[in-house]
């Protein structure tokens, strides 16, 4: 009997792969990041202080996945190891950071203490337990005030800081910074044919056998644009599309189709990040399709209920495009900004 709520699943067999939180075995294409990355953090098996690492890149090219491969690999190596992930976007105080380090260790305190009591609280466990810790700042450039990169480093934790943006680091004061003293990993955007690679081994777990032929995971793959997020959803979005027409292949116009309802949802979860400001900056150069700096300015100041300062608005500036929201063109003097 065919019911009203019946899913005639044509084409996915297991959406699992499709979302966000699956963990793929095997990240493609990332193996000299991955040998990098190892090499720095393996003195910590002996018992020795790692070497802080600092991963960059765009949006959807595997840095967290890499860091959360790396995590696993070591807690399977060794017991002397605790690596604790904090997205900084969602902490981004000091507090907040410490808190969440001390909570994810189970440290047994009162969360309501003053931040430097609660790295003292973490130092003693340091101290008290043999393990090393590896400390995780993913979105580090949403940190309100670098100093605790600082103390961090100076107490004998390992970091690995990540963002989008390659100069996130540079306003960060020359004690902290040689401090750090921090090795730097490059990823850049996936070529296409990386990007077809990649998507085939998903399209492989996640489909029925010959739902997508390789030359349409090809058009999928030219469409992510270099971020794998966007390619995973064009696969995903294309399939559905398939299947509401009871169809058991994937078609190119579905795939033109899911192309821009990924980047839309690319965009629209990126803005959700951001401030007020961001989106007020991103806003107007939506509008106006291709504004000089001069005037993008000028109109920012007119309509922010509280200008930012100059710096924090060239730190903006630089994260939207660096977030490859918009783009700019032309050298410091005639620079431009347009959407992508
Ligand atoms: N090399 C790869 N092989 C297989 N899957 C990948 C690879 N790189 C990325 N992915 C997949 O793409 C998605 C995004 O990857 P990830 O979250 O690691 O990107 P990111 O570089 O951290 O992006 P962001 O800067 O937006 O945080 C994940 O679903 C991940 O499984
Ligand atoms: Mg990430």
């Amino acid at each position: 009997m065919s019911g009203l709520f019946d899913i005639d699943a044509t084409i996915i067999k297991n959406e699992t792969p499709l979302t966000e939180a699956f963990m793929p075995e095997r990240l493609l294409h990332r193996e000299g990041q991955k040998q990098y990355l190892a090499s720095c953090i393996k003195p910590v098996i002996a018992g020795r202080t790692p070497r802080n690492v600092f991963l960059f890149g765009p949006t959807g090219v595997g840095k967290t996945s890499l860091l959360n491969w790396m995590t696993d690999e070591l807690e399977n190596t060794t017991d002397n190891v605790k690596t604790v992930y904090v997205n900084c976007w969602k902490n981004t105080t000091p507090h907040a950071i410490v808190s969440k380090i001390v909570s994810d260790l189970k440290i047994f305190t009162n969360p309501k203490k003053q931040t430097l009591e609660l790295l003292e609280d973490l130092n003693s466990y340091l101290l008290r337990s043999s393990k090393k810790i590896i400390i995780a700042l993913d979105e580090v450039d949403r940190i309100a005030d670098y100093d605790i990169l600082y103390d961090f480093t100076r107490n004998g934790y390992g970091l690995v800081l990540i963002s989008n943006d390659e100069f996130a680091l540079v306003d960060v004061d020359a004690r902290i910074k040689s401090s750090l003293s921090l090795e730097t990993v490059e990823f850049k955007a996936y070529t296409t044919q990386e990007m077809f690679e990649i998507l085939k081994d998903r399209a492989n777990i996640s489909f029925m056998p010959g739902a997508i032929d390789d030359v349409f995971t090809k058009v999928a793959a030219v469409n992510a644009d270099g971020d794998a997020r966007v390619g995973i959803e064009i696969l995903r979005k294309s399939a559905l599309f398939a299947e509401d027409e009871g169809k058991k292949k994937i078609e190119k116009e579905h795939i033109i189709r899911a192309r821009k309802d990924a980047l839309h949802l690319k965009t629209s979860q990126i803005l959700g990040t951001l401030t007020e400001d961001h989106k007020l900056l991103f806003q107007i150069i939506s509008e106006k399709q291709n504004i000089p700096s001069s005037e993008l300015h000028e109109e920012y100041k007119t309509r922010a209920k509280a200008p930012i300062s100059e710096r924090t608005y060239r730190k903006y500036l630089n994260t939207l495009t660096s977030l490859r929201l918009v783009k700019a063109d032309g050298d410091v003097r005639w620079r431009s900004y347009s959407l992508i």
